[in-house]
């Protein structure tokens, strides 16, 4: 991201007015409170490490290390400059969007549910809430019905809507790049006396083991079309022969989003909080068709991807060796 001499706390959403443009704050466009705490929560240590990478770019760039004035700074950092150590390996550099888009889940863990549930900003009136409900309840009933079976990873899981259905069918492995969709998720599946491992993961990190089966919810929809031909190739290398790839996802439908979000604009859209904060974030309403080639590139077979009305996309493809 730009230096920003003045900014809203990408995490808690205080103002906060920088010094000079020496100051991290600015690179990170976190408040110095929240960046005291980067320690104990991975999305501000990843602003953290980013910010210290940008400024150190713009220190050394071939210009002569200008410091930014208002906000120009280079929108890639220089290859030389040293990268954090990070544990584990993403496929795809991490951008701005990804970064923003981990802001806003974090920020919106507590109303997240809202969203499935109709609730608040979401609700829609009695015709297309009902709609909705009996498009989900198709969507887990499709989703309960695949041989979903063995070591299980969700990835982008979220508040965890579908972990409980699928700590049920073998051992599950649910992740997130936020921390606090995650803690939802925990009191879900504890509330339903089920057992399952939670970390803060990226979607990106390359696999570390193959498993049977891989689960995304509303998480295609977030991947930008010049990446998701890379996303399902890391989906497929998860996965063990004979594996299986499932996902629901979003049809575009002027009701799906709430109240006061204003229709999208091309593959991005904005969205809001509660408490009025604002954040732009992909979301790519996928044609069935264009998932179905996306995944038989990536090297799928028998992939199924259909519409369960007005809001929602089932996906379902398996690999074979
Ligand atoms: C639309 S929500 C879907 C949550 C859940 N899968 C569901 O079906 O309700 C997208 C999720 O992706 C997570 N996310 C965003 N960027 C991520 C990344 N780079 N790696 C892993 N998770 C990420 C967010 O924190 C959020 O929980």
């Amino acid at each position: 991201m730009p230096f920003r001499a003045t900014f809203d706390c990408l995490w808690c959403g205080n103002p906060h007015a920088c010094r000079g443009t020496d100051d991290l704050e600015g690179w990170a466009q976190l408040c110095p409170a929240c960046i005291g705490k980067a320690g104990d929560n991975g999305f501000l240590r990843f602003r953290l490490h980013q910010a210290l990478t940008e400024r150190g770019a713009t220190a050394r760039a071939p210009t002569g290390g200008t410091a930014p004035t208002g906000g120009t700074a280079p929108a890639t950092p220089a290859p030389a400059t040293p990268a954090p150590a990070t544990p584990a390996v993403t496929v795809e550099p991490r951008t701005d969007r990804d970064a923003e888009m981990l802001a806003y889940y974090e920020a919106r863990a507590p109303e997240y549910d809202d969203w499935y549930l109709r609730r608040g900003r979401y609700a829609r009136g009695p015709i297309h809430d009902a709609a909705w409900n009996a498009e989900l309840d198709a969507a887990g009933r499709w989703l309960d019905g695949l041989p979903i079976r063995g070591e299980i990873v969700e990835l982008a899981a979220g508040t965890g809507w579908w972990s409980p259905l699928l700590a049920s069918k073998g051992e599950l492995s649910l992740y997130d790049g936020a921390a606090a969709p995650l803690d939802r998720a925990r009191e879900r599946l504890v509330a339903h006396g089920l057992r399952a491992h939670l970390h803060v993961r990226d979607a990106w990190t390359e696999p570390d083991r193959s498993v049977d089966a891989v689960f995304a919810g509303f998480w295609l929809s977030h991947v930008p079309r010049d990446r998701l031909e890379g996303f399902l190739g890391l989906v497929r290398r998860w996965l063990a022969p004979g594996g299986l790839f499932a996902f629901i996802d979003s049809r575009f439908d002027p009701q799906s989003s709430a109240v006061d979000h204003p229709p999208p604009a091309g593959d991005t859209s904005v969205r809001r909080l509660d408490d009025g904060r604002e954040f732009t974030v992909v979301k790519v309403y996928y044609e069935p068709a264009a998932l179905e080639a996306a995944l038989a590139r990536a090297g799928f077979e028998s992939a199924q991807v259909a519409s369960t009305g007005r809001f929602f996309l089932t996906g379902v493809a398996h690999v074979t060796r």
